[in-house]
């Protein structure tokens, strides 16, 4: 497909028709587990897209029809490439596109605040190449007021034309438009297709609305329109704080149910029946990957500007981060059951993805476990289908190996940390010593072999 170069500026009716015609041509800015999916959503969608990442490895891998997630198979690329998806590092190119959807990452710094220097940067090498009409918007997940009070002041600032965000107020010719519009991707699950997840789109004006609608609305089957970007930011927000809080809750009953000897897995499954009014969460080792360990602490941070304390926040963080040092005590416990100390104990740890079936590791409680068993002194292992090999983190460097799943005779304590679909259950507690088991991976196996925490 040959469309032309188009650098002039669009009008709103004229970028409108385009997207209706899926002649748009999308940026996606951050080719990462949001943004390379998302490339490929509106590829497949028969857009011209192009894709920008600052990772030149990623470009390359790209570029030759390759892929660097686990998901997404080479030839999903490869059908991109022929509809003329394309990556790039050369950010003059934006000049071509009509719309910029912006999917970096948006961590916490050493001090657990919010690290907006993704976004800035981003804004920053946009706003040279920015023109009227162009359609930006952001889907990193962030603290409400950030599309307005850090994006569009660099973009309004640092673009060459005098360009200023469409409020309404100035004319087509000098303005180009923005939204904030959250991912709410859960990698892994394969029971919600992406396009049938509602996405909640907030312009910074009626205009920015209606074109970020239209463009979602090509690839997306339901858009929720909210009256500003600050309410979609918060709403993105929301949905992981009430996750973060919930797990929370259940992690804390479950301390409390072993300590009474009840089964919290099959309460939760009782508790499940109901067919109103409750929603099950599930106890786990801690609290991984890039959003629910992260997300809430932008608004706590967020929240000290207003002089307010989000103490659910603070309180469920508490927990969850207690997580990993019950299931070091616990596999404590269980080596001591057997007469064993864990210092000298050979530990082989199943699972370094945060969450079963995914190549993902990021804040994966995994990590922290296998550095706590390696302070007291236990020769920990791992094995996970996902990672032939770990190096080092942004907080860890294990330089580690995957194990090949045999010989489990071999080591003193088994312990699954991610319960991914591949594994045999019944043959690890078959052929282990003793099984700790930090996800109920065990369900339905009745053994003395097994600690269940
Ligand atoms: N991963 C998820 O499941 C998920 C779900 C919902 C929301 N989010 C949010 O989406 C955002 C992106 O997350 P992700 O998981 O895709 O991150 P990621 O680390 O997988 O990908 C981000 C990509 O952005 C690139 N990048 C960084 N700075 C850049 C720049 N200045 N210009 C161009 N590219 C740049 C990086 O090289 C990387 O390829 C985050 O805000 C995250 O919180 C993630």
């Amino acid at each position: 497909m040959t469309i032309p170069r188009l650098t002039s500026s669009a009008s709103y009716s004229e970028l409108k028709s385009k997207i209706q015609d899926r002649q748009a041509r999308v940026a996606v800015i951050g080719l990462g587990y949001v943004g390379l999916p998302l490339a490929l959503l509106y590829s497949e969608q028969k857009f011209p897209v192009t894709g920008f990442d600052i990772d030149e490895r990623k470009v390359s891998t790209l570029q030759q029809g390759g892929s660097y997630i686990f998901r997404i198979p080479p030839t999903e690329i490869q059908v991109a490439r022929a509809q003329g998806f394309s990556a790039t590092s050369d950010y003059s190119r934006l000049e071509e596109m009509d719309a910029i959807l912006i999917c970096v990452p948006t961590p916490l710094n050493e001090y657990h605040d919010p690290d907006l220097s993704y976004i800035t940067n981003t804004a920053k090498a946009i706003a040279p190449h920015l023109r009227a009409g162009h359609l930006v918007i952001l889907e990193s997940t962030t603290y409400p007021g950030t599309t307005e009070e850090v994006l569009l002041p660099i973009l309004e600032k640092e673009n060459r034309k005098t360009l200023k965000a469409s409020r309404g107020g100035a004319t087509d010719q000098q303005q180009f438009y923005v939204a904030f519009s959250p991912e709410r991707e859960d990698p892994g699950n394969q029971t919600v297709a992406r396009r049938d997840i509602p996405k909640v789109v907030g312009g910074l004006d009626e205009k920015a609305s209606e074109l970020a609608s239209a463009l979602y609305g090509s690839i997306f089957n339901r858009i929720v329109r909210v009256s500003s970007p600050a309410a979609a930011e918060m709403t993105k927000l929301l949905e992981n704080i009430y996750r973060c809080v919930n797990i929370a809750l259940v992690n804390e009953l479950k301390l409390l149910s072993l300590r009474m000897g009840i089964d919290i897995w099959e309460v939760i499954e009782a508790a499940s029946t109901k067919p109103f009014g409750f929603q099950p969460f599930y106890p786990g080792p801690g609290l991984g990957g890039h959003c629910i360990p992260v997300d809430p602490f932008y608004l706590s941070w967020k929240a000290r500007e207003c002089d307010f304390r989000t103490r659910f926040i603070e309180l469920a963080g508490e927990i969850n981060t207690g997580m990993p040092y019950h299931v070091l005590e616990s596999v404590a416990k269980a080596l001591n059951q057997h007469k064993k100390a864990l210092n000298g104990a050979k530990v082989l740890v199943l699972g370094l993805a945060y969450k079963k079936d995914i190549d993902d590791l990021r804040e994966s409680p995994s990590l922290t476990i296998i550095e706590l068993l390696q302070k007291e002194g236990a020769q920990v292992s791992y094995n996970d289908p996902y990672f032939p090999a770990v190096g080092k983190g942004r907080k860890y460097d294990l330089h580690m190996k995957c194990t090949p799943l045999e010989n489990l005779g071999q080591y003193d304590c088994v312990l699954i940390v991610t319960d991914h679909s591949d594994y045999d259950y019944d043959r690890i507690v078959r052929e282990s010593q003793l099984v700790v088991d930090t996800r109920n991976a065990t369900h339905g196996i009745t053994d003395p072999k097994i600690v269940r925490c």
